[in-house]
Formats: structure tokens, sequence, C-alpha cells
């Protein structure tokens, strides 16, 4: 399965090193499958020696659907490439880089275990958080990636929309997708409807022990007080979804150094 995966980063590497080198139009080429071997269609048929055929799953699928889920998970190429190694460790990033090392060794995620990642800005919180989302999509589990400026703005265009069903199927998808992973929570100050549909996604995940990852500039106080009519409610969930792996940390914004 892990070789299954090495392909498909290979496979990125060589189209990213291909687009860097050139941005030359090339003339349409004939058309090609992915896999020769079932054409794309993820199944081969196998005739039998008594002339019976039967079918079964070729040995693209397994390679196709990761590459589906990581289209899907909202992260980047560039960003699913990443790994812990990318990370450069300095004094003060040392506990939050050590934290973010044992949840990926112990696959804490299998376990419905989330994590929280707090500090300042530019301390890589973002950056560990799509680390541990790549590595969990490696592990064969679909990864909802949703940067808190992208969550607020789907929930307020929902508020405000005659036709609500889209939303209440992305609301459902949020609650029951294996792992998902809020980026930058409290950035944006939720009115209370928006709070109550929060409240709604993180209660769901809560109930369901499904595996939830944070990451914030706000201690759990303050992010309870920006959250305030549904703050303690909301926290004290996330709170308990991480309590294994929180880590809060001041350094100075990597950008600056
Ligand atoms: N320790 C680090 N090693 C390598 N790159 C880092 C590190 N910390 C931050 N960066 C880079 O600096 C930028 C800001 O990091 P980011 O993860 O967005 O910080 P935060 O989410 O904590 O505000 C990103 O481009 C990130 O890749
Ligand atoms: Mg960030
Ligand atoms: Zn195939």
């Amino acid at each position: 399965m892990t070789n299954a995966f090495e392909q498909i980063i290979e496979n990125l590497r060589i189209k990213h090193e291909a687009f860097k080198a050139s941005n030359i139009m090339h003339p349409a080429e004939p058309l090609q499958y992915d896999c020769p071997l079932c054409e794309d269609r993820e199944i081969v048929l196998i005739e039998q020696e008594d002339g019976s055929v039967s079918a079964r799953n070729c040995q693209c699928k397994a390679r196709k659907i990761q590459k589906r889920m990581f289209k899907a998970s909202g992260l980047t190429e560039e960003q699913a490439l990443m790994t812990i190694d990318d990370y450069n460790v300095s004094l003060e990033t040392k506990k939050m880089y050590q934290m973010t090392k044992d949840y990926l060794c112990g696959q804490s995620w299998r376990e419905g275990k989330g994590f929280a990642l707090v500090g300042s800005v530019g301390v890589g919180k973002t950056m560990l958080a799509q680390i541990i989302a790549s590595a969990i999509m490696r592990d064969f589990k679909s990864v909802i990636f949703i940067p808190t400026t992208s969550l607020m703005a789907e929930l307020l265009a929902a508020q405000f929309s005659n036709d609500k069903s889209e939303f209440e199927q992305r609301i459902e998808r949020l609650i029951n997708a294996d792992v998902v992973i809020f980026d930058d929570v409290g950035k944006e100050k939720p009115t209370e409807w928006v709070q109550n549909q929060y409240f709604r996604i993180i209660d769901g995940r809560y109930n369901q022990r499904k595996t939830t990852g944070y990451t914030s500039n706000y201690e759990f106080g303050k992010l309870a007080e920006r959250f305030s009519e549904f703050g303690d409610a909301i926290i004290s969930r996330i709170i308990a979804m991480t309590r294994d792996y929180q880590v809060s940390v001041k350094a100075q914004d990597y950008r600056l150094r």
C-alpha cells in the first residue's frame, strides 16, 4: 500500500518537474490511459479456462482511490508532498514538532484522537497540520482540511441561501468524514447563527468520536470568549477531542527570521 502512495508522489514530482522545466504548449497527444492494464476502468476482466469471465479490481485501483482522496482533501499537490522532515525545528518550536512527531508515529488518528496546535503567528501550525493531513491520507483515510475563512464564508453563504439542502449535505460531510482538520479556529468572529452551525459540526464529531484536529492563534480560554454564545460548549468539546495532543508555543514568525 505504501508503494502505491510512493508511486503517486513520484508521479506528482515528475509532473511538477516537467511543468517547471517548460511552459511551452505541447501539441495534442493521442489519447493515453493512466493505466493501460484496465484502460482506467479500474476493473480487469479475466477469462477462465471454462470460458466464463470474472472481474477483479485492477492493481491501479488503490492508487486511484488515494489520488481522489488527495484531491478532495483541500490540500494542494505541494502541500501533500510535505513531510515532518521539511519542518525546521528551533528551541521554541521543539515542543510542537515533537508532539506532531509523536502523533504521527503513534498513528493516533486511528483511535479517533485529535490534536490542537496553538501558538503565535508563523510558527508553522498550518504547515504541521497539513503534514499530519498528508500522513493520514497515506494511511488510506480521507481527510478534510478546512481553513476557517473558507468554512465561515461557506456557512455565511448558506445562511442567506434559499436552498438549504446543499448546505445540509456539506454539514453532514463535515460531521461524518473520518478526519477533519480545522485550520486557524477563531480567526473570524462568527455570528450566533454561524456559531450554532459550527457547534453542530463539532458536537456531531465529538459524539461519534471522530478524529478532529485544530490549529489556532488563540488559547482555549480566549477562543471560548470569541465564540461567545456557544463558546464553552464548543471549546469543551475541542479540549476533550484533543486531550492527548495539545501544545501551545510562542515563537518568532518563521517568515521574519
Ligand atoms: N519550522 C518551519 N520550517 C519550515 N517552514 C516553516 C516553519 N514554520 C513555518 N514555516 C513556513 O512559514 C510559513 C508560515 O507558516 P504557517 O504554517 O502558515 O504558520 P502558522 O499557521 O503558525 O501561522 C509557511 O510558508 C510555512 O511553510
Ligand atoms: Mg496558520
Ligand atoms: Zn488499472
